[in-house]
């Protein structure tokens, strides 16, 4: 039944959700040709709008990267985080099945706990610290339940077009600020919104070349947000001074895992961090 879904891929139709999001529109430019719904289109928390959508769109592949993403804020915003990250996964796999599409969706390194220094292969349990992951986690362990066809992207600290990000936040206060206070207590690795989106392109392209499952694709390399910071500032040529803190003297409400570092060992991997941000710095100077 699974290669017979996948012999459709010639002709296929593809619908992304969470269009307007970061990632999202970094994947309409990839895949210029497909359809795609923002949340003013497609409420993923309400199923059977979902189910009755879907059904009429009958999508091949199913691209969803709609989700509540505010960290900090999910830690009061409980009922909706939960809505959007679990239901919301669980009513796109419902509707996937319901029409014989594959779903290829998005989750996060935050459903790790950050103990693992070497990092998290494809099938490391899962322990989340904050509402976030659990919630990610959960929208995970939902599509598994019910569908055999789907792809789930595990990627990390994302940067790009279109959203609040990082690099943003971290060019805007070394132009405005003279001093910046960062952590150094966590680690990771930056994800280029417009890299992660060419994945996804070629895994819609050459599904046959990649098995359904989970995989983790962040960019290549790792670092802490402070190594993160410097790098930003020194290709800016800021003059600003950076100095280093712990996660404890920056007391977010939410926890974040001190080493989220993503083990790819399914896919080629993506180009460096480094050599990401500088695309990226150039590409939105
Ligand atoms: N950003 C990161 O650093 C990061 C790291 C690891 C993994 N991820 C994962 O990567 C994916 C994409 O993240 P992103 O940074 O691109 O997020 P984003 O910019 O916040 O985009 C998410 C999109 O989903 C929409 N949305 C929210 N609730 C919805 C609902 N009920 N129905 C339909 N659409 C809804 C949002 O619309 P509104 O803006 O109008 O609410 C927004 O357009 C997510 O699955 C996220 O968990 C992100």
């Amino acid at each position: 039944m699974v290669e017979a879904v996948k012999e459709k891929i010639d002709n296929m139709k593809i619908l992304i959700i969470g269009s307007q999001g970061m990632l999202g529109s970094a994947v309409l430019r990839a895949l210029p040709h497909a359809e795609s719904l923002d949340k003013k289109d497609i409420d993923i928390t309400k199923r059977n709008r979902v189910l009755q959508k879907i059904s009429s769109f009958r999508p091949d592949i199913i691209i969803n990267c709609a989700a509540y993403t505010q960290v900090d804020k999910a830690e009061k915003e409980r009922e909706l985080c939960y809505e959007v990250n679990c239901k919301g996964a669980r009513h796109l796999a419902e509707a996937a099945k319901k029409v014989g599409a594959i779903l290829i969706h998005i989750s996060t390194d935050y459903v790790f706990d950050g103990n693992e220094k070497d990092g998290y292969n494809e099938d490391a349990k899962t322990n989340p610290i904050n509402f976030y992951g659990r919630t990610k986690a959960d929208g995970e362990k939902e599509i598994t339940k019910i569908l055999d066809t789907y792809y789930i992207i595990r990627t990390s600290w994302l940067f790009g077009k279109g959203g609040k990000n990082f690099v943003d936040t971290i060019k805007e206060k070394c132009l405005r600020d003279k001093n910046l206070a960062i952590v150094d207590d966590q680690k990771g690795s930056p994800t280029y919104t417009e890299d992660l989106a060419s994945f996804i392109g070629e895994v819609c392209k050459n599904m046959n070349n990649y098995p359904f499952g989970i995989y983790h694709i962040t960019n290549k390399g790792t670092c802490t947000w402070l190594t993160f910071a410097k790098e930003i500032k020194k290709m800016i040529k800021a003059k600003c001074a950076i100095k280093k803190i712990t996660s404890a003297e920056l007391q977010a409400p939410a926890k974040r895992p001190s080493h989220s570092i993503l083990r790819n060992n399914k896919a080629k991997p993506l180009r460096s961090w480094k050599d990401a941000l500088k695309a990226y710095l150039e590409e939105s100077s």
